[in-house]
Order: C-alpha cells, then sequence, then structure tokens
C-alpha cells in the first residue's frame, strides 16, 4: 500500500468513522464465486482498511460484523462467518496489538459460541492499553436490542425516571466511552440504516458509495473523507453565517 502523503489528507479528518460492510455477497456473485468467497475478500480489505484509517489519523473506526437479525441467513453461511471471525482472532491479534490497535466489541457476546467468547475476550484484554486505532466491532449486534439491554439494566441498577436523560442512556449502551460516529459509510449502493448505531448515529453523517465492500479500497476512504470534509454539521441549528464558520 502507497503511503499518504500528510500534505494529502484531507482537510478535516472525522475522529470516528463506522461501516456497514455491505456488498460481500453481491461481489461474489458477479465473479461466479460463493457467497464465503465474498465474505473472505471483505476479510482481507477490512485489514486494508484498517491501516488506511490508521495512516489517516481517525481514532476509532467501528464495523458492522455480523448484526442480531443475520442469524436468518443459511446455516452454511453463519457458521462461515463464526469461523472467518474465528481466525482473524487467531491470525491477527498479535499484528493489531503491534499497529496500536485496541480491539472493543458491542452486541450480544453470551449468545456466542463459548470458545469463540472466550477468544474475543482474551483479545479484548489484550489490546486494551493501545490507543491508536479503537477498532469497535459490532457482533451479534442491533440498535435496537442495545437500546433494550440499556433500560433493562437501568431498571435493575434501580434508576429512577428524573435521573433517565441522554447522558446516563449513553453510559448504558454497549458504545459508552466512545464518541458518537461522525460519519457513517455503507457501501454497496444500498440507502438503509439497517438497526447501526441507531441511538449513536443521531446526527452522523451518512455516505454511500456504489461499490461493493470488497472494492472500497484506500482511494474509497479518501473520497468519503473528502466529502465529510465539505459537509456542514449543523446538530438542527440553522447555517453558520459565512464568516463565523471556522
Ligand atoms: C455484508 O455482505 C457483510 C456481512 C454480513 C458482514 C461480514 C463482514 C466481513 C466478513 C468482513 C470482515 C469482518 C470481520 C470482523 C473479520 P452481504 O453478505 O450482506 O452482501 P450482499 O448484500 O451482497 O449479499
Amino acid at each position: 500500500m502507497e503511503p499518504i502523503d500528510q500534505n494529502d489528507l484531507p482537510e478535516i479528518v472525522p475522529t470516528h468513522i463506522a461501516i456497514i460492510m455491505d456488498g460481500n455477497g453481491r461481489w461474489a456473485l458477479a465473479r461466479g464465486l460463493p457467497r464465503l468467497a465474498g465474505h473472505r475478500a471483505g476479510t482481507e480489505n477490512l485489514r486494508r482498511v484498517i491501516e488506511a484509517c490508521i495512516e489517516f489519523g481517525i481514532q476509532y473506526l467501528t464495523i458492522y460484523a455480523f448484526s442480531t437479525e443475520n442469524w436468518g441467513r443459511p446455516q452454511e453461511e453463519v457458521q462461515g462467518l463464526m469461523k472467518i471471525f474465528e481466525d482473524v482472532i487467531d491470525r491477527e491479534l498479535q499484528e493489531l496489538h503491534d499497529q496500536g490497535v485496541q480491539l472493543r466489541h458491542i452486541g450480544r457476546l453470551d449468545q456466542l459460541d463459548p470458545v469463540f467468547q472466550e477468544k474475543v475476550l482474551h483479545a479484548l484484554e489484550y489490546t486494551r492499553h493501545n490507543r491508536r486505532l479503537v477498532l469497535v466491532v459490532a457482533m451479534n449486534y442491533g440498535g435496537r436490542d442495545e437500546i433494550v439491554n440499556a433500560i433493562q439494566r437501568m431498571i435493575q441498577d434501580g434508576v429512577s425516571a428524573d435521573e433517565v436523560d441522554y447522558d446516563l442512556v449513553s453510559k448504558y449502551l454497549f458504545t459508552a466511552g466512545v464518541p458518537d460516529p461522525d460519519l457513517i459509510i455503507r457501501t454497496s449502493g444500498e440507502l438503509r440504516g439497517s438497526n447501526f448505531l441507531i441511538w449513536q448515529g443521531a446526527y452522523s453523517e451518512w455516505y454511500f458509495p456504489p461499490v461493493y465492500w470488497p472494492d472500497f479500497d484506500k482511494d474509497q476512504l479518501r473520497l468519503a473523507l473528502e466529502e465529510y470534509s465539505h459537509r456542514e454539521r449543523r446538530y438542527g441549528r440553522v447555517a453558520a453565517a459565512k464568516d463565523e464558520q471556522s
């Protein structure tokens, strides 16, 4: 991969980008390959995108690896995906650690295979002091499920109604301590949120590149960041006067 010229960075680099890595299946279909070959190509691409994020100075990258709805896929595909995730931890953990990547998980870990759970917990513990890039892996994750889980735990903790505000809800989400995503990217041209970060993404910018995930390369990421640089985030307010804009 060509290193990035530091004078050639986009004007504003978001702190946190989140990605719905969509289109692995169609990428494979277009090549006459099985869907799992698309997921393997998507996995190789993820490695490249992580490296590019580090080079661009992005601090948080959240990826949608497996949703609470993905259990409805054919069993062979679900098992194949779980095997890919396990292999990635076995093969890539040390290199991710050496690159300064801290792993975090969001979603329901307790519903996954116990051996896999152990591996995930080990990976989180092993990398927890790393600061270069926080890689948040949404695995068995759903935004509505996350909010239900937060409400359940608030009730279990005896939180009273007048204590509930935006900050408290955020603290009960799986993403506690992670800043909200500035930019959410969904590859493959699909224009939906699909239950991803529905609380955290309330004011995120969205970007929908018309390429399948395995083809979303560093140049595509750069285009996304350039587009983001030119967006004006208003958070429900009116546009700032020209001379007040920074
Ligand atoms: C969507 O493609 C992708 C997924 C269901 C997620 C799987 C992602 C990877 C394997 C990338 C690597 C991730 C990790 C954590 C190692 P799709 O199957 O929905 O594509 P389609 O819409 O074209 O069928």
